[in-house]
C-alpha cells in the first residue's frame, strides 16, 4: 500500500468537553461529619476536593451538560448514536441515553448505556469505534457520566472521601485509521470471579427475586479498597502493557498515560510499573476525586484545556472498575480547538 494511502476504516475523535456540578466538597468540610483529617486524604488518595451534585440533580443532567458542551466542541448538530456509561442511571429502567438524546435534540438517534463501572468509558470507546466502524453510525456521542454521591454512604468515611460527581464526553466520526485522533488499538478484559469487591447488593434481580426486607447498607455502594487497590495497579500495568504490545509501541512511544483516576498512589504504582516517568501521567484526581466512568474524559478535558495535551502527542488510555473489568487504548491527540475548563483547578498544582 502506498504510504499517503488513507488507511482502513475507523473513528476520530473530534470533539470532547467534560462538566461537573458547582458544588465543591473539600476535605475539611468531610472531616466534619466523618473521623478522618485532610492529610489522611491528601497522603492516602492525593484528593483535596471533589464536586457533588445538589439535591434532585442526576446522572442525566450531568450528562447533558457534558454532551452539549462536546458538541458545540465538534461543531456537530446531530449524531447518529448517544451512548452513556454509567454506574449511577436516573432509574434501573429505561436507560439514561435515550433521556440523555431527547434532551440534547438527538431524539431519533439511536440510544443505550453501557455498564463497565469505572471502565465503563474505554468499553463506551470500543463499543463506539464498533459502532463506525461496521458503518453503523457515522458519529457517535459518547458521555461517561457518575453520581457516586448518590450511592455511597455519606457515613462511610473510606469511600466518602473518594468519590466525586462528574461527566466528559467526545464526539467520535467515520475518518482512516492514519489520522490522528484515530482510536485503537484496544485491550478489555473482566474477571467476575471477583464480583463482590466492589458492589451495590439491592436494587437488581438477585436481590429482589430473593425477598425479604432490604438492609440499609445493602442500597450503598461497597467497595473491599484494599484488595481492589492491589487487583487494580496489576490489571492496568498488564492492559497496558498488552496494548502497546498489539500496537508495536514500547512505553517510551507514550507521550501522556492517562489513567481511570481512581486514586494518586495507584497511578503512580502503575506508572512506575511501566517504567514510565510520573510527569506522563495525566492527573487530575486531586480537583474532582474519583468520576467512576466520568474520570478519563474529564482528565482529558482538563488537560486539553490546560493545553498539557498537544496535538500529535500519543496516548494511552487505562481503565479498571468493579466486574471486575480494566481496559486501555491508544490514539494519537488530534488538532482541535482548545476546549474550556470543565472546572476551576483553585491554586494549588496538580500533585
Ligand atoms: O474506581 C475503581 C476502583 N477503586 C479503586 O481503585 C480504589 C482502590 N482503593 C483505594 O483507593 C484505597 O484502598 C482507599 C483509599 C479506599 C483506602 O486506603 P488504604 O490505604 O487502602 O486504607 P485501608 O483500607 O488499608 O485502611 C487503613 C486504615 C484503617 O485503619 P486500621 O484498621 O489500620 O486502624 C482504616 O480504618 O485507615 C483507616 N481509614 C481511614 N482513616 C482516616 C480508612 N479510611 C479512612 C479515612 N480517614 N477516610
Amino acid at each position: 500500500m502506498p504510504s499517503h494511502a488513507p488507511g482502513p476504516p475507523a473513528a476520530v475523535l473530534c470533539g470532547l468537553a467534560g462538566w461537573v456540578p458547582s458544588r465543591v466538597v473539600t476535605n475539611d468540610e468531610l472531616a466534619e461529619r466523618l473521623d478522618t483529617d485532610d492529610a489522611w486524604i491528601r497522603t492516602r488518595t492525593g484528593i483535596r476536593r471533589r464536586h457533588v451534585v445538589e439535591p434532585g440533580q442526576a446522572t442525566s443532567d450531568l450528562a447533558v451538560e457534558s454532551g452539549r458542551r462536546a458538541l458545540r466542541h465538534a461543531g456537530v448538530g446531530s449524531v447518529d448514536a448517544v451512548i452513556v456509561t454509567t454506574t449511577t442511571p436516573d432509574r434501573p429502567c429505561p436507560a439514561t441515553a435515550p433521556t440523555v438524546a431527547a434532551r440534547l435534540g438527538l431524539a431519533g438517534a439511536a440510544a443505550f448505556d453501557v455498564g463497565a463501572v469505572c471502565t465503563g468509558f474505554v468499553y463506551g470507546l470500543a463499543t463506539a469505534v464498533g459502532l463506525i466502524t461496521s458503518s453503523v453510525a457515522e458519529r457517535v456521542l459518547l458521555i461517561g457520566a457518575d453520581t457516586y454521591s448518590t450511592i455511597v454512604d455519606p457515613l462511610d468515611r473510606a469511600n466518602a472521601i473518594i468519590f466525586g460527581d462528574g461527566a466528559g464526553a467526545v464526539v467520535l466520526r467515520a475518518g482512516t485509521a492514519r489520522e490522528p485522533g484515530a482510536v485503537g488499538r484496544f485491550d478489555l478484559g473482566s474477571d467476575g470471579a471477583h464480583e463482590d469487591l466492589i458492589t451495590v447488593a439491592a436494587g437488581g434481580s438477585r436481590q429482589r427475586s430473593a425477598g425479604g426486607e432490604v438492609r440499609l447498607r445493602d442500597r450503598h455502594f461497597a467497595m473491599r479498597g484494599n484488595e481492589v487497590y492491589r487487583h487494580a495497579v496489576t490489571r492496568m500495568a498488564e492492559s497496558a502493557r498488552a496494548t502497546l504490545r498489539r500496537a508495536g509501541w514500547t512505553i517510551d512511544d507514550v507521550d501522556h498515560f492517562v489513567p481511570h483516576q481512581a486514586n494518586l498512589r495507584i497511578l503512580h504504582s502503575v506508572a512506575d510499573d511501566l517504567g514510565l516517568p510520573r510527569e506522563r501521567c495525566v492527573a487530575n484526581v486531586d480537583c474532582v476525586g474519583n468520576t467512576g466512568a466520568a474520570s478519563i474524559p474529564l482528565a482529558l478535558a482538563d488537560a486539553a484545556a490546560r493545553q498539557a495535551i498537544r496535538p500529535g502527542d500519543r496516548l494511552l488510555l487505562t481503565a479498571f472498575g468493579g466486574g471486575l473489568t480494566w481496559g486501555s487504548c491508544l490514539l494519537a491527540w488530534p488538532e482541535l480547538p482548545v476546549p474550556a475548563h470543565p472546572y476551576d483547578r483553585g491554586e494549588e498544582p496538580t500533585p
